[in-house]
């Protein structure tokens, strides 16, 4: 009997699924066709985002967990992750590489002033920009990790003036390391686009506040695409209204999909993508997913493994 692999809507990309674990000595199963109840014990791993809160601790013989997103907010909830079984993080190259595309795309959009181009687009007004060189151009990353420090090198390779925030101090050519909440406000002052790619956790929800806001320079931009929950949605549109914001670009919400009264919606500085800055596509997951199990199975360490002490 092959063991049995779980996956959240499945079904959605069955062909894609399907294909990807082809050749492969596993059953796929759906995650809702399964019901959760019937041949329970026959599940050896599970693949999911945003489990019902005890679902997986009703599979008695689940060996692995795997995030289909890097981040593991949607697994810290009371009973979520049985003890014992290692939850392993969505880190792969498709999925970087699309994170560091939006990125590089947010912030070139941002320097070389395509909102207020677009803006005189619709007006009919031929009106030539200041041109600002990368090099002048400081953008600080929130969070330093796989998808923070590929988006980091990134922009260094382009001549940005980059710096990253993290917990611990990093070593990444180019990159201006600071770490710890004793170097967040020298960091702010010194980042004219801040990009967020931290974790949601005790520590950093609602970083984006009035607070730190109004250390960034006059002018700054804030490009979201951590977690809905690093934004206080109130304080960022107080910062653009003001004018000390130039403008935001946010993918996520502390409420998805973004509700249609949403003053964000509307806002003339505000862009909108519906938690689209990367996606975890099948063919690349499951590459991830197939190497975790193959080592498991022959005894080797599996990973990254998510830390639910630190919380990511
Ligand atoms: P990661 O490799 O775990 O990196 C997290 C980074 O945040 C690390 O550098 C870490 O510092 C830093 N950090 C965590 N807590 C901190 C704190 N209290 N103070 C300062 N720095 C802190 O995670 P990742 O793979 O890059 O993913 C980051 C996040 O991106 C995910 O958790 C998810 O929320 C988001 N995401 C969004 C999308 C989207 O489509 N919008 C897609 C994928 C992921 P250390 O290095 O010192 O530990
Ligand atoms: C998406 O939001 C992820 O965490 O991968």
């Amino acid at each position: 009997m092959p063991e049995v692999l779980l996956i959240k809507d499945y079904l959605e990309q069955q062909a894609e699924w399907a294909a990807a674990f082809q050749g492969f000595d596993i059953e796929v199963r759906d995650w809702k066709a399964h019901g959760m109840r019937e041949a329970a014990a026959e599940i050896d791993y599970a693949l999911v985002w945003h489990p019902e809160p005890g679902a997986l601790a009703r599979l008695p013989n689940l060996k692995l967990i795997f995030s289909l997103g890097a981040g593991i907010d949607h697994l810290t909830g009371d009973g979520r992750v049985p003890p014992g079984v290692p939850v392993i993080r969505m880190v792969e190259e498709t999925l970087t590489a699309g994170m560091t595309e939006y990125v590089l795309y947010q912030v070139l959009r941002f320097h070389r002033a395509m909102p207020e181009y677009e803006h005189n687009q619709r007006r009919r007004l031929w009106r030539e920009l200041p041109q600002i060189p990368a090099r002048r151009r400081r953008v600080g990353i929130l969070g330093l990790g796989v998808l923070g420090g590929a988006a980091a090198t990134a922009l260094v390779s382009l001549g940005f003036d980059v710096a990253g925030w993290s917990r611990t101090e990093k070593r990444l050519a180019g990159v201006t390391s600071c770490a710890g909440n004793r170097q967040l406000p020298a960091f702010l002052a010194r980042t004219d686009i801040l990009v967020c790619l931290l974790p949601l956790t005790p520590e950093t929800a609602c970083i984006i506040n009035a607070a730190n806001l109004a250390q960034l320079p006059q002018g700054a931009f804030v490009i979201n695409a951590g977690r809905g929950g690093h934004c206080v949605e109130a304080d960022l549109l107080a910062a653009l209204d003001s004018g000390h914001l130039a403008g935001a670009a946010l993918d996520v919400f502390p409420s998805e999909p973004l509700p249609q009264h949403s003053p964000l919606w509307r806002h003339p500085r505000v862009s909108i993508t519906p938690h689209a800055a990367s996606k975890t596509l099948p063919a690349s997951s499951a590459r991830h997913v197939i190497d975790n199990i193959t080592r498991f199975r022959a005894g080797r360490a599996v990973g990254p493994l998510a830390d639910f002490a630190r919380g990511y």
